[in-house]
Order: structure tokens, then C-alpha cells, then sequence
């Protein structure tokens, strides 16, 4: 497996795939990585030629400086996951090659994106998820790049920076990976005790709940109980709304025709956890 820092390096190793004409996967990470995200490489090692991974801290991203600060870095391990994994390359580039002193930002209206549950909460965030996925796009100009569902509302991100200026890039969105509890996998869990994990466990049991009775009684009600649910265990909520999932309009109405989606963030021994349920 091949590691680039500079993106001299990474051209180098783009000219040559390129004139061959090769199918290039790509998923973007910020390390830590975990099975969620090894699922993405897997996915695009099956489906492509060669796959890349980048793995970069996103210092725009982060609204809250000491979760940036506090982001785990573990690149030895992330290095040794994906060569079991036989992924061909990996982008590591340091600040100043990701966002060199002439940099243009790009600007895109994703509207209703910004407005609604991760939106308002994170204030800039999106924006710097746009700024990174589109010069990692520019740089690596891949013909698939994946990302996991568990982070809904950045794949209707990424779709829209897609539609804007990558229209080439095919983009796959694959299912969450959970732990056998049903606890989605992230780098946040690190940050738990045993018993803040098991306390995580439940919100996946109070989205299939929603999901369930949902089907019985009126949607509405569902959620209801839903945070009843939550505020029995006394864990914090932040948000648990309905939505339409291609849209991510919080439902005032429920229609059973649509896609629908449950989405959650929730807050454990400190730690901010997002999960969803699409139905
Ligand atoms: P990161 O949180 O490292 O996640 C990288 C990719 O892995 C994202 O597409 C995310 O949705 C996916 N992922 C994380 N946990 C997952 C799980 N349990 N199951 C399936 N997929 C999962 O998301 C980011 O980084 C950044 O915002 C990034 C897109 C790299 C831009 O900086």
C-alpha cells in the first residue's frame, strides 16, 4: 500500500492509474478508523480497480474547537486496518497541503441542508465538509467515492456538491455498521465507559421502537414515546424528529408514502452520538 502526504506525490500516482484507464474508489475519512468505516474501503475495493482513503482532521469542520483537539489519532493502526483490508493508497496530507495559503473556498447554497438538525446546531460545519470534499475531489478525481448513511445529512451534502461541480462522481451511500448491540460505529464511542456504551446501545432500540410501532399507531405518537423513552433513562436529547429522507423536511405531517426518516442526536457521559432510521 502506497502513502502519499504531498500532492505532487499523489499525481504522480493519479497520472499513471489515469492513462490506464482504471477505476478508481475513493473514500474520504478523518482516521480512527473503525469497521464503519473499513465496510466503505471493502465496498470500493470489490467495486473499483484501486481505492484510495484520505484521512484528514478537518479543522473547518469542527465548530467546537476541543472536539477538534480531542479528535483521536491513530495512524499507525488506520495504516495497518486498510492493508488488511488491501487498499492500495492512502492521502495523507498535513494543513497546508489540504488548504495551501492561495486556496479558494467554494461557496454553495445547499439551503434547507443548513437549516435543519445538524445545520443550525453546527454552526460552519457543513461548510467545512464542502470546503475539504471538494479539494479532495479536485485532488483525486475519483470515478466512485463512498460515505456511510449513518451521517445522513452529509450525504444529501455531498449529493449537492456532486451535482455542482462533480457531476462524473459517481457517489455510493452504504448502510451504518453497528456493534452487536446495535450501537452505530464511531470514533466518539472511544470516548465512553463500559457503561456510557451500554447507556449508547438504547438509542438504536428507541429508533427501531419509533420504527415499529409506527406501523400500529400514529407516527407522532411513536416518536412521543420515543422520548419518553429517552427521558426515562435520562439521556439528553438534542433532537429526535421526523423527516422526509430525500429532503430532510422535519415532518409536521406524516406521510406513509414517502421516505421516511427518524434522526437523533443525543448526548452520553458528554458525548454527542447522531443516529437515523430510514422507512
Ligand atoms: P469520518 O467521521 O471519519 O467518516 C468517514 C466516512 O465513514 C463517512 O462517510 C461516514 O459517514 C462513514 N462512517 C462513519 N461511521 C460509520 C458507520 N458506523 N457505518 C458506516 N459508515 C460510517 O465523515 C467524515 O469523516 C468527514 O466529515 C469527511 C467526509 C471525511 C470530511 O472531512
Amino acid at each position: 500500500m502506497q502513502i502519499f502526504n504531498t500532492q505532487i506525490e499523489l499525481e504522480g500516482f493519479l497520472s499513471k492509474i489515469r492513462k490506464k484507464g482504471i477505476k478508481l474508489g475513493f473514500v474520504p475519512t478523518m482516521g480512527a478508523l473503525h469497521e464503519g468505516h473499513i465496510d466503505l474501503v471493502k465496498r470500493s475495493v470489490e467495486e473499483n480497480d484501486y481505492t484510495i482513503v484520505s484521512i484528514y482532521v478537518n479543522e473547518l469542520q469542527f465548530n467546537n474547537t476541543n472536539d477538534f483537539i480531542n479528535y483521536p489519532i491513530s495512524k499507525d493502526r488506520d495504516v495497518e486496518m486498510l492493508k488488511s483490508v488491501s487498499c492500495d493508497a492512502v492521502f495523507m496530507p498535513n494543513k497546508e497541503v489540504m488548504y495551501p495559503k492561495n486556496f479558494k473556498k467554494i461557496t454553495l447554497d445547499i439551503g434547507m441542508l443548513n437549516k435543519v438538525f445538524e445545520g443550525p446546531l453546527r454552526p460552519g460545519h457543513f461548510d467545512g465538509v464542502l470546503q475539504v470534499v471538494y479539494r479532495l475531489f479536485d485532488y483525486i478525481k475519483p470515478n466512485t467515492a463512498y460515505f456511510g448513511l449513518k451521517d445522513y445529512q452529509q450525504c444529501l451534502v455531498i449529493k449537492a456538491l456532486k451535482n455542482e461541480f462533480f457531476n462524473s462522481i459517481h457517489l455510493v451511500f452504504c448502510p451504518t455498521v453497528r456493534t452487536e448491540s446495535g450501537l452505530a460505529m464511531s470514533s466518539r464511542n472511544q470516548r465512553l465507559s463500559s457503561t456510557g456504551l451500554i447507556e449508547a446501545a438504547f438509542i438504536y432500540k428507541v429508533l427501531t421502537t419509533i420504527r415499529d410501532l409506527s406501523v400500529h399507531i400514529e407516527a407522532f405518537d411513536a416518536l412521543k414515546y420515543g422520548r419518553h423513552l429517552f427521558i426515562q433513562k435520562n439521556i439528553e436529547i438534542e433532537y429526535l424528529e421526523f423527516a422526509n429522507a430525500d429532503t430532510l423536511m422535519p415532518g409536521k405531517n406524516w406521510f406513509k408514502k414517502n421516505k421516511n426518516i427518524v434522526l437523533v442526536a443525543v448526548y452520553i457521559e458528554g458525548v454527542r452520538l447522531i443516529d437515523n432510521i430510514v422507512f
